[in-house]
């Protein structure tokens, strides 16, 4: 091989030999580069040197320096990338002091809790205890306790799961009624926010599972203006000074029965899709109590009276902060929680 060539040669290996040594990514395969690139026993860079012997002395300085050259820098480049590797091995993590910290992870309160938080201390402050009953429960205190005659159409809006032996999910928290009134007897002032369960759709208003808030007073001499008086009270609290209305309605366990209705916060009452034109929107059911309810939870109807409501946090929740459908609510869509993160 002339001169020439060889040093054409020794210059191709030196660039291969630099282009395998950025493709190792561990210590070990750097030394197993190091061993077969420049290796006494199996280095292919030994072979250059047979080439040497071969060639006329008067090329041999000139190929000598140049392969000297070349197994110096192979060596220089390889303890380089040697340092680098062990570098940002685990063994030596280097500290940056002037790295930004980690962006601190936080949760938010789902918007119908912040609305159920807001209704128990509204009503804390007006002297009501929170008072709780289990969420699978048996027929006579869903429906019979609380005046549903048996195959009453009434209850053709409460269908829910049924168990065994008389359970069945409970399709309103009205029961805590009976339950509270079993164990305290009056004077009492009660809410109670819990779960219930219905045959219900799941559209833009409804959901087959959702909170309910109960509230009840009973005492001697209550009467619909307390009802109305501590409702109005609320809801002026809730939703700042704001416009209600009353309209009569039916429920079994309260007589008489009312639906109140806020104007809509969306529209402030002009009328939109979320209140179907109407600028109103419904936010409960409630009435005095039925004195057949009252007897059934042992408090005697002729001494005692009360009222009760049963309200729906999730709609609230829609008009508190203007969303448009209550789905939304049950997603688990990080981009819509994360809006209510302070
Ligand atoms: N329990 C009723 C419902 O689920 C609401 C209600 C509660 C009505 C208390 C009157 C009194 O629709």
């Amino acid at each position: 091989m002339t001169a020439e060539k060889l040093l054409e040669n020794i210059n191709v290996f030196r660039d291969v030999i630099l282009d395998e040594l950025k493709q190792a990514e561990s210590l070990d395969a750097l030394e197993e580069l190091r061993a077969s690139a420049i290796g006494r026993a199996r280095g292919r860079l030994n072979d250059f040197k047979k080439y040497l012997t071969e060639l006329p002395a008067a090329d041999k300085p000139a190929f000598g320096a140049r392969f000297n050259a070349v197994k110096v820098e192979i060596e220089a480049a390889i303890d380089a990338r040697h340092a680098e590797l062990s570098a940002s091995g685990p063994a030596s993590i280097a500290l940056d002091l002037s790295m930004p910290a980690r962006r601190q992870w936080r949760g938010a309160k789902h918007p119908v809790t912040i609305v159920l938080e807001e209704i128990e201390a509204i009503f804390r402050d007006l002297g009501f205890t929170i008072a709780t009953g289990p969420e699978a429960e048996h027929e006579w205190y869903n429906f019979v306790a609380l005046n549903f005659p048996p195959d009453h159409p009434a209850m053709d809006m409460h269908d829910t799961l049924y168990l065994e032996r008389g359970g069945l999910l409970r399709t309103h928290t009205s029961l805590v009624q009976i339950r509270t009134l079993q164990s305290y007897p009056p004077p009492i002032r009660i809410i109670a926010p819990g779960n219930v369960f219905r045959r219900d759709f799941f559209d833009a208003s409804h959901a087959p599972m959702f909170a309910q808030v109960e509230g009840m007073a009973v005492d001697e001499g209550i009467s619909f203006v307390d009802l109305k008086a501590t409702l109005a009270n609320f809801a002026n609290r809730f939703f700042g000074e704001t416009k209600t209305r009353f309209r009569p309605s039916f429920f079994p366990f309260t007589e008489p029965s009312a639906e109140m209705d806020v104007a809509c916060q969306i529209c402030k009452g002009a009328g939109c899709p979320t209140c179907k034109q109407t600028g109103w929107v419904e936010i409960l059911g409630c009435g005095m109590m039925h004195p057949s309810v009252l007897e059934a939870a042992g408090v005697d109807a002729q001494k005692y009276s009360g009222w009760a409501f049963g309200m729906g946090p999730a709609r609230m929740a829609l008009q508190r902060f203007g969303i448009p459908d209550i789905r939304i609510q049950y997603d688990s869509d990080i981009a819509f929680l994360e809006q209510f993160a302070q």
